[in-house]
């Protein structure tokens, strides 16, 4: 007989090879906490429903704990042959309490267990992603309302296009980050659902106490199904598919400020504490953070793909390719958590060049649409206002000067309608003060959303 707790219908001892290759102790370590707390639950069910003695419930309760202990303090040795966290910490329980520890497992398998611990881990996961989101959320508040008035290019085709305040950029992530937020509560709302007491598959023929499980564990519902509790891993596909959608967020945004931070841009500066250095050019002062993060993207995408995809094809209900749901799971929370954290920093070391970045627009045709809105205000036609606009843009580019320098004479040649006044409409102040259609990027919309998030905020 095999010494595994599985042994019994063995006549040999498992191939070393075939030991390692199974085994997943070296990740699902990890969900430790969640393994102990699972079978707490699952042992004070099983005292009160009278399948275990009150004696022996406190044996596994003390025995559990000192584990708890052991592994905190380092002192617990994970052994490859017991395969995973379940059947370490359930030999370990054994060795020390006897036959108390090996009635722990009545009326449970390591399918359902190995799902609850999961289940658990993801949402104390959740969690952590959220109040990092929110952090960084913070971190671009007070750097748009620290750089409120500053005015910078806004682009299409990363071509010059309209003025907009910078505030109004950095709000544009903040929103992507809300719904972030959301998504990661939707997971949550979908993790909450506890799949003790399916046993391997169908149930079980104890009568076990599954409420009393999920209310000890604070879980909000029940999977109603034992073949879909023991299958179920679209909360890990849906906790891929959020952390891959907030990875591509930052990655945009990484994308920005690796250019804003170029020589050819020099619209931001990055604290020095926050860049890298080159081991031959003695100037370079890379934005390795950003570039990290933007290549991280790929990792946590390429998580998805692989669950994804291991997943596609099976049959219910549990097949050990399901236990590869955990280290591009375990990857990704540890790269987004640590990403959003890293970001905080370097918003907050974020420093504005408000003066180029307005030069950026002064020495542009980025107030063209301004003054084709100009003419429609005094009567013109949109199409013809533009047209108009658009041959004032080419004289001045005939002439090497900027549509603030084109004399009014010049302006009257092209339409009577415009006078003294076309100047004004069309300084950068004034053509981002004018959009301010809801939504837009005026002082005074970009106001509003900046309170609408600090009311948001106080409510995460
Ligand atoms: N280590 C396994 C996993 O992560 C636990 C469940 C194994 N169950 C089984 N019958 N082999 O999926």
């Amino acid at each position: 007989m095999s010494e595994k707790l599985w042994g019994g219908r063995f006549s040999k001892t498992t191939d070393e090879m075939i030991n390692e290759f199974q085994a997943s102790i070296a990740f699902d370590r990890r969900m430790y906490r969640e393994d102990i707390a699972g079978s707490l639950a699952h042992s004070a069910m099983l005292a009160k429903v009278g399948i275990l003695s009150e004696e022996d419930r406190a044996a596994i309760d003390k025995g559990l704990r000192d584990i708890l202990g052991q592994i905190e303090s380092g002192a617990f040795e994970f052994s490859v042959e017991l395969e995973d966290i379940h059947m370490n910490i359930e030999k370990r329980l054994t060795d020390a309490i006897g036959d108390a520890g090996s009635r722990l497992h009545t009326a449970r398998s390591r399918n359902d267990q190995v799902a609850l611990d999961t289940h658990m881990f993801v949402r104390r996961s959740v969690v952590e992603v959220l109040g990092h989101i929110a952090e960084l959320q913070h971190a671009l508040v007070e750097s748009a309302q620290a750089n409120k008035d500053v005015i910078m290019p806004g682009y299409t085709h990363l071509q010059r296009a309209q003025p907009i305040l910078f505030a109004h950029h950095l709000m544009a992530y903040f929103g992507m980050l809300t719904r972030d937020f959301e998504r990661f509560q939707g997971v949550y709302a979908r993790t909450d659902i506890m799949p003790l007491g399916a046993g391997a598959l169908a149930g079980t023929t104890l009568p076990i106490d599954r409420a009393f499980v999920a209310q000890k564990l604070n879980f909000e519902r029940i999977y109603t199904n034992s073949l879909d509790a023991v299958s179920d891993r679209d909360y890990i596909l849906e906790f891929l598919s959020a952390a891959s959608i907030l990875m591509v967020h930052l990655s945009r945004l990484s994308e920005e400020i690796i250019l804003w931070c170029s020589r050819e841009f020099s619209f931001v500066e990055l604290d020095d504490a926050h860049c890298t250095g080159s081991s031959m050019m003695p100037q370079k002062k890379n934005p390795d953070v950003s570039e990290l993060v933007r290549g991280k993207t790929g990792r946590v995408v390429g998580h998805l793909m692989a669950m994804l995809t291991a997943v596609k094809g099976l049959p219910l209900a549990y097949n050990k390719d399901l236990q590869e749901d955990k280290e591009g799971l375990f990857d990704a929370i540890d790269t987004v958590n640590f990403s959003l954290a890293v970001y905080a920093q370097l918003i907050r070391g974020m420093k504005v060049r408000a003066d180029v970045m307005r030069h950026a627009v002064e020495a542009d045709f980025s107030n063209a649409t301004d003054l084709a809105d100009y003419l429609v205000r005094k009567g013109m036609p949109f199409r013809q206002a533009h047209s108009v606009s658009g041959q004032a843009v080419a004289l001045c580019i005939e002439r090497g000067i900027w549509l603030i320098d084109l004399p009014l004479t010049d302006y009257q040649k092209l339409s009577n309608l415009f006078a003294e006044d076309v100047y004004e409409a069309i300084r950068p102040e004034t053509c981002v003060a004018g959009r301010n259609s809801y939504g837009g990027t005026s002082y005074e919309q970009v106001a509003m959303q900046l309170t609408a998030a600090e009311e948001l905020m106080a409510e995460e």
